[in-house]
């Protein structure tokens, strides 16, 4: 059986020690119409965390990567290494275990509206030896009993009429759509925020690359204290928006 031209190397060792013969067949007929590959694999490599994927829980991307990595250094720099954090649409539950993994003495709440998510999540954290409060919670809903000193999520923020590609239509759509331009969860969030958090706080968000100048514009109305900064990723690209209240 040749490998399918849109399948790594690596990927596909993975892939034959998995499958036998004919259940290999069928994997590849499934890849060549544009099923993920990491469904099939069942787990990715998230800044070198292996991270089980499920089908109806949204892949994490590479990009998160850099949401995690710039939280982290923000946390060491500002000296809150020991802060409670909730943590927005977990998903896989790949942003909270890093988290946790990096700086153990977080206290973390994660939320999802997706019920397997949460136990999916819960599966990801329990393989690392991870605590982390998991709530299946939507978040519109969501009324938190305690403040947090960083909120971080990457929300659904896909615009309807934006073109995707051909993979996400095996991925969960309330896991990438959001209405409002794909606005709605992080106004929701920024505005409500300011209730669920401690006086010195963070919103660390993974964003749109065409959604910088507007979240820029739109957090600094609620936060005009803020030092607000929209930083991108490695192809250049706005990625993410850090709200810092000192
Ligand atoms: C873009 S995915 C991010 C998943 C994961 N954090 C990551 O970075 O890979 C967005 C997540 O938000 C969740 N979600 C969507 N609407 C939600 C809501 N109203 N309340 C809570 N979670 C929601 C989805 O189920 C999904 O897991």
């Amino acid at each position: 059986m040749n490998k399918p031209s849109n399948v790594t190397d690596l990927d596909w060792k993975l892939l034959k020690e998995k499958y036998k013969e004919k259940k290999l067949e069928k994997v590849v007929k499934l890849i060549e119409k544009n099923y993920p590959v990491q469904y099939l694999i069942g787990n990715v490599d998230f800044m070198g965390y292996e991270i089980f994927v499920k089908k109806g829980v949204l892949i994490p991307r590479f990009e998160t990567e850099g949401l995690v990595e710039e939280t982290l250094n923000l946390l060491k720099e500002e000296k809150m290494d020991d802060i409670s954090v909730l943590d927005i649409g977990t998903g896989t539950g790949c942003i909270p275990v890093v988290l946790k993994k990096e700086l153990p003495n977080l206290e973390i709440t994660s939320i999802d509206i997706n019920k397997k998510a949460i136990k999916l999540a819960k599966s990801n954290a329990s393989n690392y030896n991870v605590k982390i409060n998991f709530i299946h919670k939507n978040v519109f809903h969501y009324k938190p009993i305690n403040k947090y000193s960083l909120i971080i999520s990457n929300p659904p923020y896909v615009s309807k009429d934006e073109p995707v590609g051909p993979e996400i239509k095996y991925e969960p759509k309330n896991a990438i759509f959001a209405k409002n331009d794909g606005f709605k969860y992080y106004e929701y969030i920024i505005k409500q925020g300011k209730k669920w958090t401690t006086e010195k706080n963070i919103f660390a968000f993974e964003i749109g690359c065409n959604q910088g100048k507007y979240l820029k514009k739109y957090a600094k109305d609620i936060y005009p204290n803020a030092k607000i900064i929209v930083k991108k990723d490695l192809s250049e690209r706005d990625r993410y928006l850090f709200i810092i209240n000192k």
